[in-house]
């Protein structure tokens, strides 16, 4: 491996540019190669072998690109299928999403808390043993879902009824919210209509830089002064998605 081979990130759709649009801010001179598996999404509602699979495919196909870390920009594939990868790919370091739930604990215990994910998610035993150990017992878990799938699809009108139907319920009720779905962080002012003024907490700025500590400590990062280039891939070849997907990187 060497420092010019590319970082690999993928998610079930283009959700996961929340989490380059992080590590951008951090590691500008890298080359990345971001895998939309729209063909797939949603993830959160399937089980843990299809999402092993599916995870798989994509990973065998970074590796035939040589990428030299892979970016796990999806909280239900990081929730259900990091240990697998790690186990079957010894050789390539993986950095995988969590929900921001830790962050709660140490910077707003006191306050009323909703975590927003999939269903995969806050099913997931990994989700669970994060819940439990940072517990702060004034905390909503809500399944959302269908919502990634709405945000993928980019139908305002959808979104907000979607919203108001499942959150109209906790206005005034919450301060924090845990965006637990890399796709929530495009719905932020989306979901600030209906719940009036809250924090948000959102694990990929943590997520780059322990991106950066890892590639730091391995020595693979880039230390060419040149700009970062993205090369975009979409399993079901969705030019509108490509556009979707650049248009938000520029944001
Ligand atoms: N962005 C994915 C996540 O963070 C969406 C999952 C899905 O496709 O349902 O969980």
């Amino acid at each position: 491996m060497n420092e010019n081979e590319a970082i690999g990130i993928f998610d079930s759709g283009i959700g996961g540019v929340t989490v380059l649009k992080e590590i951008l801010k951090i590691l500008p001179n890298e080359k990345y190669i971001y895998y939309s598996d729209s063909k797939n999404n949603p993830y959160g509602d399937k089980s843990d072998e299809q999402i092993n699979a599916l995870c798989d495919n994509i990973v065998q196909q970074f590796i035939k690109q040589r990428c030299k870390i892979i970016v796990i920009a999806c909280n239900t594939a990081s929730a259900k299928s990091v240990k697998y990868l790690r186990e079957k790919y010894k050789n390539i370091p993986f950095i995988a999403i969590e929900p921001a739930y830790k962050m709660v604990y140490d910077y707003a215990y006191k306050n009323p808390t909703l975590v927003m994910a999939t269903k995969g998610t806050i099913e997931s035993e990994k989700f669970n043993l994060l819940y439990h150990t940072y517990d702060n017992h004034k905390t909503i878990l809500l399944p959302c879902v269908g919502l990634a799938d709405l945000i993928e699809k980019g139908n305002q009108d959808e979104i907000k009824t979607y919203l108001k139907e499942h959150l109209e319920q906790y206005k005034g009720k919450i301060k924090n919210v845990v965006l637990g779905c890399t796709h929530y962080p495009l719905i932020k002012n989306e979901i600030k209509e209906i719940l009036g003024e809250v924090e948000f907490f959102n694990g990929a700025p943590y997520l780059a830089k322990h991106l950066k500590d890892v590639l730091e400590e391995k020595h693979l990062k880039n230390m060419e002064n040149k700009k970062n280039t993205i090369q975009f891939i979409d399993s079901s070849n969705d030019e509108q998605k490509k556009k979707r997907f650049f248009e938000i990187i520029k944001e």
